[in-house]
């Protein structure tokens, strides 16, 4: 069956004292709402994962921002897969735009992590999208079906269960320009198809499949509402707890 997920990621902003602040306002939102279609995710940075973790509940899960495509070794400043899962950190975030455009992570350098990640038992949003010239010059299709097979499409049909894909457009995020709800639904349909060709029907309708890029508590009613848009990956207004609720009970 195919989850709903709202996802928070805070990049690198907010010192431990306010994040643990922003986590526990989450939580007691959340705690509040009553039943949620959605599973929620918030993704602080490394530094506050362990803290974080001790102020939600059980309705609030916690995501690492990025893993290393290393085991473990002289690798300065990285963290490993095997170190979040020994921290209790179900989740980690890879691929995300920035990691790949400001730190050199390549498709193949995203696969090594997604199996790491795999290979300790985390569960992977693995995100993709393509930059505004890609979308301009009509290869936006292209440009996320090669994300898709170099970075993904080495894992099996089972390995697959344990992926959750944010098609982020890089022109939509963090510009306030979003992508309209027919805009997004195109490219998710588009995803889910070529998962289907690859690992079948019945498995693409399993995975889920966020929207991210400026989705914000006035537009996310539309964007949930598209039938392969199931949920979203949430920047900016991840960071204030009352846009985020609002996000997470948009459906
Ligand atoms: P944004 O970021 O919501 O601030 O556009 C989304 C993301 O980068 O995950």
């Amino acid at each position: 069956m195919r989850k709903y997920i709202v996802a928070g990621n805070w990049k690198m902003n907010k010192s431990l004292p306010e994040g643990i602040q922003l986590a526990k306002e989450v939580n007691a939102a959340v705690e509040t709402a009553g039943a949620l279609k959605c599973d929620v995710i918030i993704a602080p940075s490394f530094l506050h994962l362990t803290e974080v973790s001790k102020v939600v509940g059980k309705k609030v899960s916690v995501s690492a921002q990025n893993c290393a495509a290393e085991a473990s070794g002289a690798f300065t400043g990285e963290v490993s897969a095997a170190m979040l899962q020994s921290a209790g950190i179900p989740y980690t975030i890879i691929g995300h735009s920035e990691r790949r455009s400001y730190y050199g992570d390549t498709d193949a350098i995203l696969a090594k992590k997604t199996g790491q990640a795999l290979a300790n038992g985390l569960k992977v949003i693995f995100c993709i999208g393509e930059e505004l010239s890609q979308r301009d010059s009509g290869k936006h299709f292209d440009v996320v079906k090669g994300q898709l097979e170099n970075g993904l499409f080495q894992l099996s049909v089972n390995e697959l269960k344990n992926i959750v894909i944010a098609y982020e457009p890089v022109w939509a995020i963090g510009t306030g320009r979003t992508a309209s709800s027919g805009q997004a639904q195109e490219v998710h349909a588009f995803i889910r198809k070529t998962l289907a060709d690859k690992y079948g029907q019945a498995a693409a309708d399993d995975v889920t499949i966020l929207y991210g890029g400026s989705c914000n508590e006035n537009n996310a009613t539309e964007l949930f509402s598209q039938p392969d848009i199931d949920g979203g990956l949430i920047g900016g207004a991840s960071l204030v707890a009352d846009k985020f609720i609002k996000i997470v009970t948009a459906f």
